[in-house]
């Protein structure tokens, strides 16, 4: 169903000409100097042949060195570290790999849209665990009662898409204590893990007990505004990645070669390029939040990502999937029912979702137009 409104509201957006607020990719580039060593490897001959299955070396080296910088973690790049066709991959390729038919998978929703599809391919039955409104904290109680004698892993996203929740280190230490006493894998979603506007980021892998039992996912899509380019990684212990790969192997077998050289040189900016980053990105938050606010919406603010979630009752309305279909021809802007993140629709039905990673020229805009829902 995630696919089918994404779909039908771009084809919405271009044909009456709205602001697209509705998926998240940016309005502008990354940083030139990483587009021009993309640039730079094409014309040098660099990754225009298949790269090596699990990445090339200078982007595993890479990664490592990110993980490390960050977050205090090691692997190894020859054994714990696999490049993939973006996180989208990523996540494939793990579930593929580690779930079997009839496994459990618990994952919180709302979730994003491509978890479900994974787990149905993979043969696995989901078992979400429903994040509310106003902090969508995760309930660990509800989370603990949701793991049975068939669960398999728990799927996490922290930054998380799209209610722009992000795990505290308490709610990731019950998570991981609840991960080691029933011995179950974790495989977690951090693509927003340098968008994070309040609180901090930390991986769940640098918890005691879960490097051995994590699988980390990540990309360059998020963090250096080249949603386009598909590079994303894994790092986990050597056997995860080994049994990541095995299926990662029959999905694309590799891609996006002079994007990997890219990528690398990208991984290694200074701490000033990821604040600038996630300045801007506050900044546009605020603007947009601010704006919704002003205009009725229940805004509930994110800490992280480059989402926000509105509840819509207060403008009168009481069905998010009928106001997002209404609102191009309404308003002229594109928004995302939050029902279509959630198996159980009726506690997202009358939240909306706003992307925010727009100029601020676009975001002023949409927030103009949107006041014609006022009259
Ligand atoms: C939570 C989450 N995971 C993964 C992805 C996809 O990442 P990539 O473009 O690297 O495949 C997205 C993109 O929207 C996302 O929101």
């Amino acid at each position: 169903m995630g696919t089918t409104i994404f779909a039908e509201m771009s084809a919405l957006a271009v044909r009456t000409g709205s602001v697209n607020l509705g998926q998240g990719f940016p309005d502008t580039d990354g940083p030139r100097q990483v587009a021009q060593a993309a640039a730079d490897a094409i014309m040098a001959g660099r990754g225009n042949q298949y790269p090596p299955g699990p990445g090339i070396p200078e982007l595993r080296e890479a990664v490592a060195a990110h993980q490390r910088r960050f977050y205090g973690l090691d692997y190894d790049p020859d054994t714990e570290v696999l490049v993939t066709a973006g996180a989208t991959e990523a996540i494939a390729a793990a579930l593929l790999a580690l779930v079997e038919p009839g496994d459990e998978v618990v994952a919180f929703e709302p979730y994003y849209d491509s978890y479900a599809a994974c787990i149905a391919m993979a043969g696995g039955a989901r078992v979400p665990v429903t994040l509310r409104p106003p902090g969508f904290r995760p309930d660990l109680a509800a989370l603990r009662a949701a793991v049975t004698g068939r669960t398999r892993l728990i799927l996490l996203n922290s930054p998380h898409n799209p209610t722009g929740m992000v795990l505290r280190r308490e709610e990731l230490a019950a998570i991981a204590d609840l991960a080691v006493e029933r011995d179950l894998l974790v495989v977690t979603d951090e693509v927003y893990e340098h968008l994070v506007y309040a609180g901090e980021h930390v991986p769940i892998a640098s918890l005691p007990g879960m490097r051995e039992r994590t699988v980390t996912v990540s990309s360059a899509g998020k963090a250096f505004s080249f949603t386009g380019w598909k590079i994303g990684w894994v790092t986990a212990t050597a056997e995860l990645v080994t049994a990541v790969r095995t299926a990662k192997q029959f999905l694309t077998y590799v891609s996006g070669g002079p994007f990997q050289y890219a990528v690398a040189e990208a991984l290694r900016l200074p701490g000033s390029y990821f604040a600038d980053l996630r300045d801007d990105l506050r900044g546009k938050r605020d603007l947009l939040g601010g704006g919704l606010a002003d205009l009725g919406f229940e805004v509930y603010p994110p800490d992280g990502t480059y989402f926000i979630t509105a509840d819509i009752r207060p403008l009168g309305e009481a069905d998010g999937i009928e106001f997002c279909r209404e609102l191009p021809r309404r308003a002229g802007v594109v928004a995302i029912p939050s029902a279509v993140f959630y198996d159980n629709a009726e506690a997202g039905r009358t939240q909306v979702r706003f992307t925010f990673c727009k100029r601020p020229e676009v975001l002023k805009e949409a927030l103009t137009r949107l006041s014609a829902l006022r009259r």
